[in-house]
């Protein structure tokens, strides 16, 4: 690969490092953030590169307008939902990103919504900031013994398996590239999701948004649930159906639900983010500051070794 990057093109907001990290490679950087599209028809052709974390969107109007001369974007975070791959590939661009950098903080995050749908935590903060002590309102339930039912089992939802089994979770899961052995082997049994729907306490999606688990948790899906059941998405809006699910917390089947991304955001359903027994963040699971270093970090030292021969992280 004889790929060299003399330009970069910083899109979205990002840390420090990564500028240090390029520049100290003479590597020449611009940060220019909040572009338009119009804005982005003239500076991209610029640039050999552009690095983006999730608010610009690298589209294919963009990608063909700059055919020829960009060469590489750059993705500061795991999902390339915001860069039209087949385009960028028809353009011969290539699009890296920094998989692994976030995992740990997102499954952080998802166990902190799990815990939290349990014990209601943000609904009694709030009711005692409000001046009520309402104790009998928030009796929550152990984890400890419960089932946990981890769809996706790759980077970060293994990571929340074996946090969960810490306080004593029963952990399945479904993944169709995960054998029995490797499942077995972070205990966790690999169970079908014909199997899985009944037995699951909480349910939790760890897969990439695609055509296959697009509404992979959907009014049929629910109503093979447990009545009780518990889900939570911290990995794209879409996995879960938001009207399906708020339809069955208000039918008393669903007991409670905890999202960090939504179908659209800002969200605009608001009857999901108003409702008592959802929990929501807006877009959290990747914001800490130690995720944020090592996406701005990686995504940098992606380039320089790329501009070394060396490849990583290629999509
Ligand atoms: P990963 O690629 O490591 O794991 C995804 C797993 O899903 C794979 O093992 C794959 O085989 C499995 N899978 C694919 N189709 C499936 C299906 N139909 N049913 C069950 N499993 C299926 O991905 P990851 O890094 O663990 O990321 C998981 C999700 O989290 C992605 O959607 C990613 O974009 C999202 N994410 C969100 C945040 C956030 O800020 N909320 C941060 C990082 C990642
Ligand atoms: C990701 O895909 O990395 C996360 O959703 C977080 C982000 O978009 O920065």
């Amino acid at each position: 690969m004889s790929l060299q990057i003399n330009s970069v093109l910083i899109a979205d907001d990002i840390e420090q490092e990564c500028v240090d990290i390029l520049q100290n490679n003479g590597i020449k950087v611009t940060v220019q953030t909040k572009q338009t599209k119009e804005q982005l028809l003239v500076s991209l052709p610029q640039h050999d590169a552009v690095i983006v974390r999730s608010a610009t969107k690298i589209t294919a109007d963009l990608l063909n307008a700059s055919a020829g001369k960009l060469k590489l974007v750059g993705r500061a975070g795991t999902g390339v939902d915001n860069i039209d791959v087949p385009a960028a590939t028809q353009n011969k661009v290539l699009v890296m990103n920094t998989p692994q950098a976030n995992s740990r903080s997102a499954a952080e995050l998802t166990c902190t919504l799990i815990l939290s749908l349990a014990r209601h935590v943000p609904q009694a903060a709030a009711s005692l900031r409000n001046g009520k002590w309402a104790r009998k309102d928030y009796m929550g339930e152990e984890v400890y013994g419960r089932t946990l039912a981890v769809l996706g089992l790759g980077r970060i939802g293994s990571e929340v398996a074996v946090r969960l089994q810490a306080f004593g979770m029963r952990v399945v899961g479904y993944d169709p590239i995960v054998t029995k052995e490797q499942a077995a082997a972070k205990n966790i049994e690999l169970l079908s999701l014909e199997e899985i729907w009944p037995q699951a306490d909480y349910i939790t999606v760890h897969v990439p948004l695609i055509k296959q688990t697009e509404n992979l948790i959907n009014k049929e899906t629910l109503a093979k649930c447990k009545k009780g059941v518990r889900i939570v998405n911290v990995a794209r809006g879409g996995i879960v159906n938001e009207v399906d699910l708020v339809e069955s917390l208000n039918a008393g089947h669903a007991k409670g639900a905890a999202f960090d991304v939504f179908e659209q955001e800002p969200p605009t359903y608001r009857e999901l983010i108003e409702h008592p027994a959802v929990i929501s963040t807006p877009h959290l699971g990747a914001s800490t500051i130690d995720a944020q270093l090592r996406v701005a970090s990686e995504i940098a030292e992606n380039i320089v070794q790329l501009n070394k021969g060396t490849v990583l992280g290629v999509l």
